[in-house]
């Protein structure tokens, strides 16, 4: 198993279950809920930064490489592990594939999957922290009723966005089980103090997450929308297919993304898994790792992603 940085909490438990025979998406599902658990992590499940309002709103999704099912989740609140809903609507929501917002919550009822609190005081004083005073104010007045000073306060805050210091934002985690079967899995809370209701590449097949098995499994950390304007994960299938090793397709993919014009532009990431168990990543940003663990480790280990 592969995990984007601070996922790699999560391998322990997925490797766990891979020893005992379970499949790539049971192993790729565990380790994500570990991570979305951490409070410690401000950018997935619980203990991840609010929206605008100061709601957290989670993204999620899981993609089986054996038959390129998936399910998703965008903008959900109330409920710490968005990847087991995404996961249940792949297994039992087949006619769909992606729910957002009061419909994905529903359904996750339906599901019987747990409901919880998810955001912390750490994560509502760092909101704070990042919110003029009149706009905090407004903020916490105001729930959404769309007043025009709010909304340019919004706006505001959106424009002055830039890329915090150090890894961050979501978590991806790629998974082969015995059978030699893939699975992907992506969750976030997105870009802090993003517009409620925005949905980033994490929910998307095909921009922060892609997996076949004849090809191999990959997904997407940092910029969701660039991740999304340049179709990445799938991307950096087709360098894999036209014969690149891991490092070269996560670079192509990034660097044919990066050509995008984009104002608001900040770290993107790629990580791959290819059925003969290479990997490989890709990062904007120097001394970027991923986490890997193999049935036979005890640990994981920490490897370097190319640079871009
Ligand atoms: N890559 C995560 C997001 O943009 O929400």
């Amino acid at each position: 198993m592969i995990a984007s940085e601070r996922g790699e909490v999560g391998l322990a438990a997925g490797i766990a279950l891979l020893r005992d025979g379970a499949s790539a998406m049971d192993a790729v599902e565990a380790a994500i809920r570990v991570v979305e658990s951490n409070e410690a992590d401000h950018f997935v499940g619980v203990g991840g930064l609010p929206n605008l309002l100061g709601e957290v709103e989670l993204d999620a999704s899981i993609m089986d490489g054996a038959t390129r099912r998936a399910g998703a989740v965008g903008a959900v609140r109330g409920f710490p592990h968005p990847i087991s809903i995404a996961r249940a609507i792949c297994e039992q929501l087949p006619q769909h594939l992606l729910l957002v917002g009061a419909g994905a919550e529903r359904f996750a009822d339906e599901a019987g999957i747990e409901r919880g609190e998810t955001l912390t005081d750490e994560a509502r004083q760092i909101w704070r922290d990042g919110l003029s005073p009149a706009g905090l104010e407004r903020a916490e007045g105001m729930h959404g009723l769309g007043e025009v000073a709010y909304r340019q306060q919004a706006l505001d805050r959106l424009k002055a966005m830039s890329p915090p210091d150090g890894p961050w934002g979501t978590v991806n985690v790629i998974g082969m089980d015995a059978g030699g079967n893939l699975a992907v899995g992506v969750s976030t809370s997105g870009y802090p103090w993003k517009y409620p209701g925005r949905v980033g590449d994490s929910a998307l097949i095909g921009s922060g997450n892609y997996c076949d098995n004849s090809v191999g499994g990959a997904a997407c950390t940092g910029r969701g929308e660039l991740a999304i304007r340049g179709n990445t994960a799938r991307s950096v299938l087709q360098g894999l297919a036209a014969g690149h090793d891991p490092v070269k397709a996560c670079c192509e993919a990034l660097a044919e993304t990066l050509a995008l014009p984009d104002q608001f532009r900040a770290p993107l990431q790629a990580l791959c898994l290819t059925p003969d168990g290479r990997h490989g990543g890709a990062s904007t940003r120097a001394a970027s790792t991923y986490g890997v663990m193999t049935a036979s480790d005890h640990d994981f280990r920490i490897v370097q992603r190319g640079q871009v």
